[in-house]
């Protein structure tokens, strides 16, 4: 059934649509194959190094170091060709000798300090070889380092350097382009990884495409980062399965449900009120955590028909606070400043849990960007903040829990046997109705997987099957 008019409906999909999401690309932070353009050069003025225009070996100067070897090292490996966006056209060294100044093909100027560059240098002296860990620390850098002399060779640029070492080393021009940090190619790169894709159906992907395609995991986790939930079809109700599935993204993360846990109504003494047939409002699992779940399974085992309820619903908790930035500036400001604290403080276990995080509703970087989520109202403990704030934060947690409740895009549907529900638990906001059993079943499989783990997972399988296009935003608090 058609889900929605426009992003402004309210979903509720009780058939999730057969249909699935295709892969959105966007820009490309890595660089692909592609042609070269032709080569520039600059004119040398007083203090200045002149461009090379073609590739030549430098005479090693009295008191430089040789770097061990020209081929950069593992993680650092230019072993792609430049793309023209990569190519540059003309380079010069400041008088001073503190800065390398590249005017791109484009026409783009970026500024790279000295100390950044000898920090950088992809030399296998500073860099280990299979690794890519450095081999040259901080501790060893000389603040006062400048740049004595730069020339190309290939698709490096070769950099002397002065001061307390004369070291000779590179840096290959894609690494520069992939790190440039001008203002411009900053802005590009952390609006390439917002999260400002929305599902407006169910993302869907077959067990078959998981597993028979070879793409298929990569399908699955770019649905995962650009709409923050998936449903698996078709996924064999067997016990092992939700493990077998999530150790395609990355190992199981361990919890205090236990590595896997069983979401149906319990005999036993309850640890969480999922364990019950009560419904369950939009919240986050596990923020009392320095790290909380990244990854959610939920492995539909056994729904009876005649259990009435229990849907599941999902709501994308960054679109929420996007949208209740605009509506609630002041709230929103409040929201993203005053410390929550989240807690699980159960005596009554097997093993006693007492634990707290504090941290606010809403997590921004330097220049304001949402970079996290934070809503679970039912493990927030009270607040220990200045008094001028106390107000303000509830006034605003009340209106936020209002935009999370109504907002305007949400999916509700019934989970089919089989059915294998993974979400961002970093992004989405995740609910239940409450059930009744009628003596019927309902029993899913879950279990989490580290938000690292997704991130690297999908850059990886980006790199191999997609256009190099990294994470979206995973609200790990990731500052870039
Ligand atoms: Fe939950
Ligand atoms: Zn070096």
């Amino acid at each position: 059934m058609a889900l929605s008019q426009s992003m402004t409906t309210f979903l509720r999909c009780l058939s999730p649509k057969g249909t699935e999401l295709q892969a959105t690309r966007s820009f490309s932070r890595i660089f692909r194959p592609g042609s070269r353009s032709g080569q520039g050069h600059s004119t040398c003025t007083a203090g200045c190094v002149t461009t090379l225009l073609q590739p030549r070996t430098l005479p090693l100067k009295p008191g430089c170091v040789q770097a061990s070897s020209a081929a950069p090292a593992a993680s650092m490996k230019a072993d792609k060709p430049l793309t023209a966006q990569g190519e540059i056209t003309s380079f010069e060294v400041n008088s001073k000798g503190n800065i390398l100044n590249i005017t791109w093909h484009d026409g783009q100027k970026s500024n790279f300090h000295s100390l950044w560059l000898r920090y950088s240098c992809n030399c296998k002296a500073c860099l280990e070889e299979n690794t890519g860990q450095r081999l040259y620390l901080c501790e060893n850098l000389d603040p006062d380092v400048l740049i004595k002399s730069v020339e190309r060779e290939g698709d490096n640029l070769v950099v002397v350097f002065r001061g307390k070492e004369n070291h000779k080393g590179f840096v290959p021009i894609q690494f520069l382009k992939q790190y440039d940090y001008s203002s411009k190619a900053l802005a590009i790169k952390k609006a390439a990884i917002e999260v400002n894709i929305y599902a407006t159906e169910i993302p869907e992907l077959t067990y078959d495409d998981v597993t028979q395609k070879e793409d298929g995991v990569y399908r699955w986790t770019k649905n995962l980062s650009d709409y923050g939930f998936c449903v698996i079809k078709g996924v064999p109700t067997e016990e092992t399965m939700v493990t077998k599935m999530a150790e395609m993204i990355g190992p199981i993360q361990d919890t205090i449900y236990d590595d896997v846990f069983d979401v149906h109504v319990s005999d036993h003494q309850l640890t969480n009120v999922a364990y019950s047939a009560d419904g369950l409002i939009y919240h986050q699992d596990l923020l009392y955590y320095e790290s909380p779940p990244g990854l959610q399974f939920l492995h539909t085992l056994k729904f009876d028909d005649c259990v009435s309820g229990g849907e599941s619903l999902i709501v994308d908790a960054f679109k929420v606070a996007n949208e209740f930035r605009q509506s609630h500036p002041n709230e929103f400001e409040a929201l993203a400043t005053i410390p929550a604290t989240f807690q699980k403080i159960h005596y009554g276990r097997s093993v006693p849990v007492h634990m707290t995080f504090t941290r606010p509703l809403i997590g921004l970087n330097a220049e304001k960007q949402i970079v996290g989520v934070h809503w679970e109202p039912a493990h927030e403990g009270p607040i220990e903040v200045p008094e001028n704030r106390v107000e303000d934060f509830y006034r605003a947690h009340i209106a936020f829990a209002k935009a999370v409740k109504e907002a305007p895009v949400q999916f509700e549907w019934r989970m089919q046997e089989g059915d294998l529900l993974v979400f961002n638990n970093r992004r989405v906001c995740h609910a239940r109705n409450g059930f009744v059993m009628n003596g019927g079943t309902r029993h899913l499989k879950g279990c989490y997987v580290n938000i690292d783990h997704f991130k690297s997972r999908v850059n990886v399988l980006s790199q191999k099957f997609g256009n190099g296009d990294l994470s979206k935003r995973v609200g790990n608090m990731c500052l870039f």
